[in-house]
């Protein structure tokens, strides 16, 4: 078959009417876990002043160097597509006057966000993420709550054998000194590394230890770590996190490697991996929409976050400590079809309306109604004539009463309903068989 004309772009997908249980039930979860750790939700704008980005997440980082979608408006004003979502948070939080309201704020927020990165596994240009963030508390309780949330949204979510990877990368007192204790470490092995990381080495060398290159693995390996030369003050909040961490029971293992791709984070870091996916190879209904070899591989983080202390200020508000995560919501949907997790029940009918003729046609359609606002699920072939074939549906779907309104009942104002059981039938005034097949459902 040749392909269509139009396609979405790429590492962009649809989300088809298959998948949408999956987007639903991980957003019901999570909204019941924002709710009960008292988060509020907050949309901001797709688009964002290009600034925001480069000066929240940092200008020597891939995101703000290859990956940001930007656009120049008919006034001149440089606008990207939000990469992530903790800048524009950060940006509300100021701009709304969240400062001036008692602290802790708590908010959350989903939806899509944009990356123009290479397409692959898990990786897309537009993806859907949900994010937690938590400003004016600096507490290292807070640190292992964040984490203890996200890895309840995805225990709920029937994700199992998850790792939490977790670092401490400093703050203002100690990372200049380790920084420039690991420039010249990899200065002195320059030639080791991956032309990548040649080029981290004089922008940013806390990102070489994020590299993934092969070639890289040796070198860091033997890097200086940064736990080994926190301050006093950022030793002691780690410490803190892990007793936390070590009293709720989180598996997790510390990753001296582990930096974030963005540069605003103070201290405490985090990801979540699955721990290992079985295979590759989708299990359950394939996803055309991302693709049949769509699971999440053992190197794609579920999610990921960590404290922020000083974004706020960067940004241009007051000093205000903040904490915060995300999530990936395409990685999720992944990982549970991988692992055959189905997302809902199936909707359940409880009963089917047959009809016949345009005077039952027209009764069926307030009937249906009323049966709605009764939050009783009702199926229905309005556009089908012949009686059969609506049977036919009604046994398919394995209702347990069919009602048929035809010619002869809708000019009596009755209904017949068939228990579809037993095979019973009995004749009802149109007026009450709401009420009445409520009765037989409770009773069923
Ligand atoms: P991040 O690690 O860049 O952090 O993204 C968080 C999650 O979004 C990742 O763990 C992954 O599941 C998902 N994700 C990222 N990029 C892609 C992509 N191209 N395709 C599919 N999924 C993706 C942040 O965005 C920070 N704002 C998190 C944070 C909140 N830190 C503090 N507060």
């Amino acid at each position: 078959m040749s392909k269509p004309k139009f396609q979405t772009p790429a590492g962009m997908h649809d989300i088809l009417p298959e998948d949408q249980g999956y987007y639903q039930k991980i957003n019901d979860v999570v909204k019941n876990i924002a709710d009960f750790y008292g988060f509020e939700k907050i949309d901001t704008p797709i688009l964002e002043n290009a600034e925001l980005f480069s000066k929240g997440i940092g200008a020597s980082t891939d995101i703000i160097d290859k990956e940001m979608f930007v656009l120049k408006t008919k006034g001149g004003d440089f606008l990207a597509l939000r990469p992530e979502g903790t800048a524009p948070t950060v940006r509300a939080y100021i701009e709304d006057g969240f400062a001036n309201l008692p602290q802790p704020i708590k908010l959350w927020y989903s939806g899509p966000f944009f990356r123009y990165e290479h397409p692959q596994v898990g990786r897309f240009r537009q993806f859907r993420q949900f994010g937690f963030e938590i400003f004016g508390e600096e507490s290292a309780v807070i640190d292992a709550q964040m984490i203890q949330i996200f890895y309840n949204i995805l225990r709920e979510l029937k994700l199992k054998n998850l790792v939490i990877e977790i670092n401490s990368i400093g703050d203002s007192q100690c990372r200049p000194y380790y920084k420039k204790l690991l420039s010249n470490y990899f200065r002195s092995r320059e030639s080791a590394l991956c032309a990548d990381c040649r080029r981290r080495l004089r922008e940013n060398p806390l990102r070489i230890l994020d590299c993934k290159d092969e070639k890289c693995q040796p070198v860091k390996a033997q890097a200086p770590q940064m736990i080994d030369h926190l301050c006093e003050f950022c030793h002691k909040h780690f410490k803190e996190v892990l007793e936390y961490l070590d009293e709720i029971g989180l598996p997790y293992r510390l990753n001296p490697y582990l930096v974030r791709g963005l540069d605003y984070y103070t201290k405490t870091v985090f990801e979540i991996f699955p721990e290992s996916t079985p295979t590759p190879k989708m299990v359950g209904t394939p996803n055309r929409s991302v693709g049949e070899e769509e699971a999440v591989s053992k190197l794609s983080a579920l999610a990921g976050g960590g404290r922020y202390d000083v974004l706020v200020k960067l940004l241009g508000g007051r000093d205000t400590p903040a904490c915060g995560a995300a999530c990936g919501i395409e990685r999720i949907v992944g990982l549970m079809k991988a692992k055959a997790i189905s997302p809902r029940k199936e909707v359940g009918f409880d009963i089917f309306l047959a009809q016949l003729g345009t005077l039952a046609k027209r009764k069926s359609l307030k009937l249906i109604e009323e049966f709605r606002q009764e939050k009783v699920m009702v199926a229905e072939s309005l556009g089908r004539d012949s009686l059969k074939a609506q049977l036919a549906r009604a046994n398919k779907l394995g209702v347990k009463y069919t009602l048929i309104l035809g010619q002869q009942e809708a000019l009596e104002n009755r209904v017949i309903v068939r228990d579809m059981k037993i095979g019973r039938q009995e004749s009802l005034k149109l007026d009450k068989a709401v009420h009445e097949i409520i009765k037989k459902i409770k009773n069923k």
